[in-house]
């Protein structure tokens, strides 16, 4: 039996769709339907009652800090044979903001534990996209760094080489770097949106020294803002790299951002 975390979110769903012909069991707080279990990460009595026969996880970690992490970790050990955990390509680039931290713990936690595992190192993900749907419908996008190259990838993608690395004891051990197929610009993503939904979006360079404002503005950590905007900024000299391993592991290119924007156009109009 196969138990996948976050099953109601953008990952877990396409994790779910891709194993289900194994009928897995499918958790996140507000989880309802067919192999539908309720519980939450953090509650390690409803954690033990969902594991209940299970022998491979995939799990995800949706808040910090990882330290509230480690007694789930401690009861995977002790209850499954193998876990695949979603984290991040940020952890190879040397990134030092809170999300990347909070996933370097949660693989060394696991490592430590002595889990068979699987890291799936996401590059970002194109529904990131969709936290700005707001202005992208406004018809103006004003951001810094247009030309700063992502691989961003498709949610299907990740669900798809998930599922795989939990049918096949042959990833145990393995860190696999998911990307998108190619870096695209994040003047073209808009562009790429703008055709999709067939209305025009105009694209605003914002300054750095703006940008920063605007985020230390709406809550954000100065040194956090400014760190995520230079790494933006090194992004349009030296694009996110690409990787093979969606087509590698699943046999089928990965989906570029393009079909991601067409297969997203609704959220945009
Ligand atoms: N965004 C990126 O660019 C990026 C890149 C690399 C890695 N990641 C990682 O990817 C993960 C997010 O994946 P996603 O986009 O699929 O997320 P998502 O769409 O936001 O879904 C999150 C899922 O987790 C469940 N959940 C949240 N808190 C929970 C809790 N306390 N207990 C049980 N379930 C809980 C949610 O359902 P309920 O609310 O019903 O519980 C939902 O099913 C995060 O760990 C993130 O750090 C993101």
């Amino acid at each position: 039996m196969i138990l996948i975390t976050g099953a109601t979110g953008n990952v877990g769903g396409q994790v779910a769709a891709g194993l289900a012909d194994l009928e897995p069991r499918r958790l996140s707080r507000s989880a309802s339907g067919p192999g539908a279990v309720a519980g939450d990460l953090t509650d390690l009595e409803l954690m033990e009652k969902a594991l209940d026969g299970v022998d491979r996880v995939f799990l995800l970690w949706p808040m910090a800090p990882a330290p509230l992490a480690e007694p789930l970790v401690d009861l995977l050990s002790r209850r499954v044979e193998r876990v695949v955990f979603l984290s991040t390509l940020t952890i190879a680039a040397g990134l030092d903001d809170d999300i990347t931290r909070t996933h370097a713990e949660l693989e060394r936690m696991i490592d430590e534990s002595g889990l068979a595992r699987t890291f799936i190192r996401a590059s970002g993900f194109a529904t990131n996209l969709l936290w700005e749907a707001h202005a992208i419908k406004s018809g103006v996008v004003r951001k810094p760094f247009g030309a700063a190259g992502r691989s961003l990838v498709h949610e299907h993608d990740l669900g798809a080489v998930a599922a795989q690395a939990l049918r096949d004891d042959a990833y145990a051990g393995t860190e696999l770097v998911v990307t998108g197929p190619e870096a695209v610009t994040q003047r073209r993503q808009i562009e790429l949106i703008a055709e999709a939904t067939g209305r025009p979006i105009r694209w605003e360079e914002l300054s750095q020294d703006a940008a920063h404002a605007e985020m230390v503005g709406a809550g954000w950590d100065p040194t956090m803002a400014a760190d995520l905007l230079d790494y933006y900024g090194s992004l349009v000299e030296a694009p996110e790299p690409v990787t093979s391993t969606v087509a590698d592991v699943t046999g089928v290119p990965a989906r570029s951002f393009r079909q991601w924007a067409q297969d997203h156009a609704d959220a945009f109009r």
